[in-house]
């Protein structure tokens, strides 16, 4: 079988670096810069002929990624690489799967489509599946999906005594429920209208449910972070426990967490995306996902 090799795109080398120790095999990196007119110069440091390759690189703030990202992925083919994957801890467009006013662009599906054209198959965590069942349905390379829900409770269970998890609105039923379950402890989920990008109303669905628990509010994305806020204030209405806010991806908008600071609201992430709120680490559960990708490929 052709040897493992692991790519860092710039800002990913912490990443990189964890997931080759796993697989105790080589990692180099893709060096760019911009010129003056700002086109991107992007450089494959490195060999990579007949190396099955596996570029890493999240996907948080993807405008500025992601034509790079396609020059590395072609430049790393070029060059020889039996294969090329992409693992993108954080997957970006997928929010928008439909087309919720006249004339918006379904930006999730062309997203797809232009990574699909460069890469063999890709590897992510909790991707924002909504309205699509899976990835197959936009990606037309192989796609293994990790869920970060155990890796949530196992924190949880070893940081906090007596939680009680709280869902922010529907959607984040799947994470409160699983995790929960995990750890045997009791869960409810609240409301959510979104009225916005930064406006959400938030209400309560059960209110005697807290007793001396400690709230610990879980979702999958932090963005603007108002979701969390409106929650934590519903839930302090109630209970006299401070909560806490616990997200795979802790994407912080600009000023979100000056925000929480204000808000007195703690906030702990996963680090698919790189910042200080990391406290639960992810490399393990993207290197199963990868070896099966990969075995599947030998
Ligand atoms: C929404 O459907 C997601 O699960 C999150 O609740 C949302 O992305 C959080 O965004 P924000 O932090 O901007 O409220």
């Amino acid at each position: 079988m052709n040897a493992q090799y692991f790519i860092a795109m710039p800002g990913n080398d912490a990443m990189t670096s964890a997931l080759a120790a796993k697989f105790a095999c080589g990692a180099g990196r893709i060096e760019m810069r911009r010129f003056p007119d700002e086109e991107s110069y992007v450089r494959v440091a490195g060999k990579v002929d007949g190396l099955r390759v596996a570029l890493v690189c999240t996907l948080d703030r993807p405008d500025t990624k992601i034509l790079p990202l396609v020059f590395a992925l072609d430049a790393v083919r070029e060059l020889g690489a039996a294969s090329i994957g992409l693992v993108a801890p954080y997957l970006a467009y997928m929010r928008q799967d439909r087309r919720f006013e006249p004339g918006e662009a379904i930006t999730s599906r062309s997203f797809a489509r232009i990574l699909s054209r460069s890469m063999d198959w890709l590897v992510t965590i909790d991707p924002h599946l909504h309205r699509y069942k899976s990835l197959g349905e936009i990606y037309s390379v192989p796609a293994r999906v990790l869920h970060a829900a155990p890796l949530l409770a196992e924190w949880i269970s070893g940081n906090i005594s007596q939680p009680i998890l709280v869902g922010p609105d529907q959607e984040s039923r799947q994470w409160v429920s699983q995790a929960a379950a995990k750890i045997g402890a009791p869960f409810t989920v609240l409301e959510k209208t979104r009225k916005g990008d930064r406006v959400v109303d938030i209400r309560l669905t059960e209110t005697n449910v807290f007793g001396d628990r400690k709230p610990v509010l879980v979702d999958d994305i932090v963005s603007s972070g108002e979701t969390f806020i409106a929650a934590a204030r519903c839930v302090r209405a109630v209970s006299s426990v401070p909560p806490i806010c616990v997200a795979v991806h802790g994407l912080f908008a600009e000023g979100t967490l000056a925000r929480f600071a204000q808000e007195d609201l703690q906030v702990v992430t996963t680090n698919t995306i790189s910042n200080a709120s990391n406290r639960i680490d992810v490399s393990g559960l993207l290197a199963d996902g990868i070896a099966e990708l990969s075995s599947a490929e030998a």
